[in-house]
C-alpha cells in the first residue's frame, strides 16, 4: 500500500487527476471502476478541465459503475448513476454504451447483479478502480461485516451509511435502504487502485483501514493485501501515527 499525502482536498484532487490521466495515457481502453459521493468529486472536475484543454480523451475507456440505490431509476438525480453522469460521464463526453451499469430500478436485482459480473469479466475486469472510504470502512456498498469474496449482490445500508447519506436526501428516513454493490471481490481484483480519503471525520477509519488488522468488520481493510493500492489523503484525514 502505498500513501500519498497532500496538504488540502484541492491538491488530492489535482494528484489524482494526474495519476488518473497516466493510467489513461498508457491505456486509452482502460476498464475504470468510479466511485460517486462528495470525495471523487474534485477529482471529476479536475478531469473535466484536463478533458477541456485536450489532455484527457476517456473517450474509449469503459467505465463501471461502482454502486447503486434499489428501486431509484438511474435518470433521477439521486441516483449514484446520475451523480456519476453528472460529474464524469457528461463532461467527457462518454455515452452510456460505455458504461458497465447497475440499474437501481431493475425488476430482477439477483439477474441484474450476475449480468454486471458477466459484462465485467468480459471486459478483462478493472485496470483502475477510484474508490471513497465509507464512515464504517465500507467500499462501495460493502458494508461491514463483508467477506473479501462477497460478490456482487444486494445490500441492506448499515445505519451508519443511511445518516452520512442523509444530507443527499434531507433526512435519514428518506435514504433508500437497499443497494446494489459491486462485489468485494472485484474491488480486490482490480489490477490497481486509488482510494481517496479527505477530511478529519475520516481520521479514525483511515487509521483503521491502513494500521488496523484486516478484517470484515473494516472492509477497506483489505485493501491492505491487494496489490497495487495507493491510498491518497489530504492532512486533514491524515492518522496522527503516519
Ligand atoms: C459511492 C460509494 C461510497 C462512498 C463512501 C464515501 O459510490 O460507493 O462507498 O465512496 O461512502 O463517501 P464520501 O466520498 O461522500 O465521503
Amino acid at each position: 500500500m502505498k500513501i500519498i499525502i497532500r496538504p488540502d482536498y484541492e491538491s488530492l484532487s489535482r494528484t489524482a487527476a494526474d495519476l488518473v490521466q497516466a493510467v489513461v495515457a498508457v491505456n486509452p481502453k482502460a476498464t475504470l471502476l468510479l466511485a460517486t459521493g462528495n470525495t471523487p468529486v474534485g477529482l471529476y472536475r479536475e478531469l473535466a478541465k484536463h478533458h477541456a484543454r485536450g489532455e484527457f480523451d476517456a473517450s474509449q475507456t469503459t467505465i463501471v459503475q461502482l454502486d447503486a440505490y434499489l428501486e431509484l431509476a438511474p435518470d433521477d438525480e439521486r441516483s449514484l448513476y446520475g451523480w456519476l453522469d453528472r460529474e464524469f460521464l457528461a463532461p467527457q463526453g462518454i455515452p452510456p454504451s460505455n458504461v458497465i451499469r447497475l440499474p437501481g430500478d431493475t425488476a430482477d436485482p439477483e439477474d441484474t447483479c450476475r449480468e454486471f459480473d458477466r459484462a465485467l469479466a468480459q471486459a478483462g475486469g478493472v485496470d483502475l478502480s477510484v474508490l471513497g472510504l465509507g464512515p464504517n470502512g465500507h467500499l462501495g456498498f460493502n458494508e461491514p461485516p463483508c467477506a473479501a469474496d462477497a460478490p456482487t449482490r444486494i445490500v441492506a445500508l448499515t445505519p451508519e451509511s443511511i445518516v452520512s447519506n442523509a444530507r443527499y436526501w434531507g433526512r435519514a428516513d428518506r435514504v433508500p435502504t437497499r443497494a446494489i454493490t459491486a462485489g468485494m471481490s472485484d474491488l480486490l481484483a482490480a489490477r490497481a487502485t486509488l482510494l481517496l480519503v479527505s477530511g478529519a471525520h475520516k481520521r479514525e477509519i483511515l487509521s483503521e483501514t491502513i494500521h488496523g488488522p484486516i478484517t470484515g468488520h473494516v472492509p477497506a481493510s483489505y485493501l491492505q493485501n491487494a496489490a497495487n493500492v495507493t491510498v491518497l489523503a489530504d492532512r486533514d484525514a491524515l492518522p496522527s501515527a503516519s
